[in-house]
């Protein structure tokens, strides 16, 4: 009995692979590595140090030079893990608005990707991962032994952001949420380096009408394949 040792799952934002990818790894009792919060931590860097976000040389350098870690939760606010950047907590913060605004121009760069991947690369390599994106199993780890490939249609993926953000009582409207998606969509899967797409082996769940703990069945499923 082999389980497959390195998990990718993909798809487009908001599809509910931050919750499948955790679930699941808490499971199988892997590491979940979410790439988004280093985009996210590139991104609030740069908004925070004033450098404009087409300044493409400039985010590149933070990219290559900033210490990004993701470790255990050390507050129970609803965090699946804390992310640090150079030291300084900034888990929730990478969340705002202003960042989901400016993520996809910054992960479109590809010294910033390079930089990124290579790093998660190192980390997905050593096993017994789950490690979530847009690009994971087509780019960052293509000899992964299960990708999953997590879709669902806009207008659901806006009611779940939408939620989320109310939830934590952050005002924004859900057209906004909506428009910001779509937008992002549109940059992740045109942009010249690793677009969003799935990888020709991966297999595609379609979440729309499932449920987190449906989403985890489905999953585990294609895990028991291994078996
Ligand atoms: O999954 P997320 O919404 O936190 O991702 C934030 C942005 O980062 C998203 O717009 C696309 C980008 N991203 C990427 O290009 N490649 C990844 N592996 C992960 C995220």
């Amino acid at each position: 009995m082999t389980l497959p040792q390195i998990i990718t799952i993909d798809g487009p934002a908001a599809s509910g692979k931050s919750t499948l990818g955790k679930n699941l790894a808490d499971w199988l009792g892997y590491l979940y590595f979410d790439t988004g919060v280093m985009y996210r931590a590139v991104t609030w860097a740069a908004l925070r140090a004033g450098i404009p976000l087409e300044f493409e040389t400039e985010v590149t350098k933070l990219a290559e030079t900033i210490d990004i870690d993701v470790c255990p939760p050390s507050q129970n606010d609803g965090r699946a893990y804390d992310v640090l950047a150079d030291g300084e907590d900034i888990t929730w913060d990478i969340r705002r608005p202003e960042v989901d605004g400016g993520v996809s121009q910054v992960s479109a760069y590809p010294g910033v990707r390079q930089a990124l991947t290579a790093q998660q690369r190192r980390i997905g390599l050593r096993g017994k991962v789950v490690m979530v994106g847009r690009d994971i199993g087509t780019v960052v780890l293509p000899e992964a032994d299960l990708k999953i490939y997590l879709n669902a249609s806009v207008d659901e993926r806006a009611r779940r952001r939408y939620k989320e953000l109310c939830d934590r009582g952050v005002q924004v409207s859900l057209a906004a949420i909506r428009e910001n998606l779509m937008a992002r969509d549109r940059i992740d899967s045109t942009r010249q380096v690793a677009p969003l797409r799935p990888a020709p082996d991966a297999t595609i769940l379609d979440s729309d009408h499932l449920d987190a703990s449906q989403t985890l069945e489905a999953a585990k499923n294609l895990v028991k394949r291994f078996q």
